[in-house]
């Protein structure tokens, strides 16, 4: 009774996250794909000591490299560890503090936002923040900080975090705050949507393909 009612819970808490696509986990990651990235750091970060010292983690890279697959199966390991976990993008979490704070309710709303074990801060970089907003995520960065961890995913490195936030001092100090404690996986590689598309393309065109790898062939045999 006691475990289905967790089971229940966690369930609950998983379709509440507004989380893209299906959930993401670990086994479903091909790691093949990906040799940029050191197995055992990812396989470590899974067993979530991370979570238990309050320590960040940031996974860069360009667009279609897994980092939010890998940060989603992080937050799905841990809501499954019994933590309450939220996920939101940049975007989303900035607009419900901007509502917050329009409300007079920011203090609340930073409250919830700090109570999670784990807060996944999805797409840093991708749309552009209001100065106001950049302000807001750093008092969010400001009250998380040594009290729980955030997992963050951006496609723009840190030193372009300063452009994003309309801000380079800011960006400073809420740099100094996250990477203080943290574990940077940097993932240089190629897109799995792409090969997704290089895959179905083949299937469609397998005779074009074959020929332009003969023809590949050719070219290569005569250099
Ligand atoms: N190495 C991988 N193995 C399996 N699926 C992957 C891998 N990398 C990415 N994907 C899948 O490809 C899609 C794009 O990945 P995503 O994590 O959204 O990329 P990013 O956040 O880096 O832009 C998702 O459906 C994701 O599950
Ligand atoms: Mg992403």
């Amino acid at each position: 009774m006691k475990a289905r009612s967790r089971r229940e819970r966690i369930a609950a808490q998983l379709a509440d996250l507004k989380m893209p696509g299906a959930l993401k986990r670990l086994a479903d990651f091909d790691f093949s794909f990906q040799p940029s990235i050191r197995r055992e750091q990812i396989d470590s970060l899974h067993e979530l000591g991370f979570l238990e010292r309050q320590e960040n983690v940031v996974f860069l890279g360009p667009p279609g490299v897994g980092k939010t697959h890998l940060a989603i199966s992080l937050a799905v390991t841990a809501a499954e560890s019994g933590r309450r976990i939220y996920f939101g993008t940049l975007a989303d979490l900035i607009d419900s503090l901007e509502d917050a704070h329009a409300a007079g309710r920011l203090k609340q709303r930073l409250r919830t936002l700090t109570h999670p074990a784990l807060l996944v801060v999805d797409e840093i970089g991708y749309l552009s923040v209001t100065p106001n907003g950049a302000k807001l995520f750093f008092q969010l960065v400001n009250a998380r900080y040594e009290r729980a961890s955030t997992v963050l995913t951006s496609n723009k490195g840190f030193e372009h975090w300063g452009e994003i936030l309309h801000d380079e001092v800011m960006a400073a100090a809420l740099l100094d705050r996250l990477l203080h404690r943290s574990h940077i996986v940097n993932i240089r590689g190629n897109s799995f949507r792409m090969r997704r598309h290089m895959e179905l393309s083949k299937a469609i065109h397998p005779t074009a393909s074959r020929a332009a790898n003969a023809e590949r062939a050719r070219k290569g045999d005569e250099s």
